[in-house]
C-alpha cells in the first residue's frame, strides 16, 4: 500500500483519488475549498459523475480515502503528490497557472520527506521545469523531490472506466527512477506505459486534445458540405470509420465541442505556438469551425420558424455532453442567450444539469420532463445527446407541440422516421438525396460511439 496525496478535488482530482484508493492505496485528497471538503466528508459529491459517489463511499468506508484542507496532514509520510488543480484560460487563451503555482509553493513549504510531485493538470509545455523551480525556491529544508508529468486522458461521463482502463499512461520526467516509481502505481491498470521527457509528455496531452477537436471540426465541415451536396454525414462517418487509419470515433457531427477541455486546450496550444512566432493555421480553422456551430443552430431555427419573436422553443439537454451536469462552455448557454435576444421564450429539460444551469440562464423555464417541456412549443432543439432522449414517445411529443418544428443538433433521430411521424425535422449534414434507400444502415453497428 502506497500513500498518495491528491491536490485539488475537481473532476480529475476526485476521480484520481477515488480510483487510486480503490486500487488499494492510502489516499489523502486535499482541497483549499473548505466547503467542498466538508461536503465530501458527508458523502456529498461536488459534481455529477456516474459511479463516483459509490466509489468514494466505498473507499472512505474502507479507510483508504481521506479528505483534508491541510497540506501538512496530507504530506505526512506521503511519497507521491498528484497535482490536479484547474488551469483555466487566461485573457488571450494562455493557461492561467495560478493554482499550479499556489500548490507548488504549499507543497514545498509542507513536505517532510522525499516526494514525487506528479502533475496531472493540463499545463503548458515547460510547466514541469517551472514547478521544480518554484518548489526549490520555497522549500524550508532541502528535501529531495522529483517532478513527473502524467497527463490525464479521462472523459467526463465515463471518468471512472477511463481511469481504470486507460488507452495508455504517459509519464514524463527528467529522472527515470522517479518515472518508474510512478509507473509502478499504474501497473494494476494494465495499460501501455510510455516514459518520456517532461516537455514531450506535456505536449502529448495538448496534441491529443487538439487532434480530437480537429476530428470534430473536420466532420462538422463535412456536414456542411453534405448538406449542399445531398449526402448524409452520419453514413459518411460510418463509411470513413471502417478505415482503421481513420477510426470511427469522434466523428459525430453536431453543435461542436464544448466543456472545460477542448475549447481551452486548443486555444492554449495556439497561444503557445504564436508566442514562439508560429501561425498554427489548422488550430485556428478548428476553432473557427467550432465557433460557427452555435450561431448556425440559431440561424437554422430562425429559417425553420420564420420569425422567432414570441415563439416558444424547447431545449432537450443543457450540459455540454451527456452523462454530466457540467455546463462549462456548453453550447446551450450561447444558444439560449441568442434565442432569448431574438424574443423567444425558452423552456428546457436536462436529466441532471438543470440545477447547475438555472443560475446561468435565469430566464429559461426549467421543466420536470421532456413532455411537460414540449407542451405548446413551436420548436424543439436537441442540444445534448442523452440516451433517454433516444427513447422518447415522439408521437406524444408531436401531439403536445404547437408547431412540429424539430431541430436535431446531435443527429440522434432518423430523418425519414421523423418526417413520417409528421415533424418538420432538420438534422445536421443530412442532405436530401432522392437515391437514398431504406436499407443503407442495415447491419451497421453504432460506429461513432466512443470506445
Ligand atoms: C476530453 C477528452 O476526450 C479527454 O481524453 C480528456 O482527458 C479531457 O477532454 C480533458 O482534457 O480533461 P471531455 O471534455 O470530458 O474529454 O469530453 P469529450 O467526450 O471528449 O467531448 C468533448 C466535446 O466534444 C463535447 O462537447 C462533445 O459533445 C463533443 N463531441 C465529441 C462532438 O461534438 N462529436 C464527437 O464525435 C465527440
Amino acid at each position: 500500500m502506497k500513500q498518495i496525496c491528491v491536490v485539488g478535488v475537481g473532476y480529475v482530482g476526485l476521480v484520481t483519488a477515488a480510483c487510486f484508493a480503490d486500487l488499494g492505496n492510502r489516499v489523502i485528497a486535499l482541497d483549499i475549498d473548505e466547503k467542498r471538503i466538508e461536503g465530501l466528508k458527508r458523502g456529498e459529491m461536488p459534481i455529477y459523475e456516474p459511479g463516483l459517489a459509490e466509489l468514494v463511499a466505498r473507499n472512505v468506508h474502507a479507510n483508504r480515502l481521506f479528505f483534508t484542507t491541510s497540506y501538512s496532514k496530507a504530506l505526512e509520510k506521503t511519497e507521491f503528490a498528484f497535482v490536479c488543480v484547474g488551469t483555466p484560460s487566461g485573457v488571450d487563451g494562455e493557461a492561467d497557472l495560478r493554482h499550479v503555482a499556489e500548490s507548488a509553493r504549499a507543497i514545498a513549504q509542507h513536505m517532510k520527506e522525499p516526494l514525487i510531485i506528479i502533475n496531472k493538470s493540463t499545463v503548458p509545455v515547460g510547466t514541469g521545469d517551472w514547478v521544480a523551480d518554484i518548489v526549490r525556491g520555497h522549500q524550508v529544508n532541502e528535501i529531495p523531490f522529483w517532478v513527473v508529468s502524467c497527463p490525464e486522458f479521462l472523459r467526463e461521463g465515463s471518468a471512472i472506466s477511463d481511469f481504470m482502463s486507460p488507452h495508455r499512461t504517459v509519464l514524463g520526467s527528467l529522472d527515470r527512477e522517479a518515472a518508474e516509481k510512478v509507473a509502478q502505481l499504474h501497473l494494476p491498470l494494465r495499460s501501455p506505459i510510455m516514459i518520456t521527457d517532461l516537455r514531450t509528455a506535456e505536449m502529448i496531452k495538448y496534441a491529443s486534445n487538439a487532434f480530437l477537436a480537429t476530428k470534430i471540426s473536420f466532420i462538422n465541415e463535412i456536414a456542411n458540405i453534405c448538406e449542399e451536396l445531398g449526402a448524409d454525414v452520419k453514413e459518411v462517418a460510418v463509411g470513413m470509420g471502417y478505415d482503421k487509419r481513420i477510426g470511427p470515433f469522434f466523428l459525430d457531427a453536431g453543435l461542436g465541442y464544448g466543456g472545460s477541455c477542448f475549447p481551452k486546450d486548443v486555444k492554449a496550444l495556439a497561444y503557445m505556438a504564436a508566442e514562439k512566432g508560429r501561425h498554427p493555421q489548422l488550430l485556428h480553422a478548428v476553432m473557427d469551425i467550432n465557433n460557427d456551430r452555435r450561431p448556425m443552430a440559431v440561424n437554422r431555427l430562425h429559417q425553420m420558424l420564420g420569425d422567432i419573436r414570441g415563439k416558444s422553443i424547447g431545449l432537450l439537454g443543457l450540459s455540454f455532453k451527456e452523462n454530466t451536469d457540467d455546463m462549462r462552455d456548453a453550447p446551450s448557454v450561447d444558444i439560449a442567450k441568442a434565442l432569448l435576444a431574438l424574443g423567444a421564450k425558452i423552456r428546457a429539460y436536462d436529466p441532471v444539469a438543470m440545477e447547475v444551469a438555472k443560475p446561468m440562464m435565469p430566464e429559461v423555464e426549467m421543466c420536470p420532463d421532456p413532455y411537460t417541456m414540449a407542451q405548446g412549443c413551436d420548436a424543439l432543439l436537441v442540444i445534448t445527446p442523452w440516451n433517454e432522449f433516444k427513447q422518447l414517445d415522439l408521437e406524444k411529443i408531436l401531439g403536445l407541440m404547437n408547431q412540429p418544428v424539430f431541430f436535431d443538433g446531435r443527429n440522434i433521430y432518423d430523418p425519414e422516421n421523423m418526417s413520417r411521424l409528421g415533424f418538420n425535422y432538420l438534422g445536421l449534414g443530412r442532405g436530401y438525396n432522392s437515391q437514398k434507400t431504406d436499407n443503407t444502415l442495415t447491419h451497421v453497428p453504432e460506429a461513432t460511439a466512443s470506445p
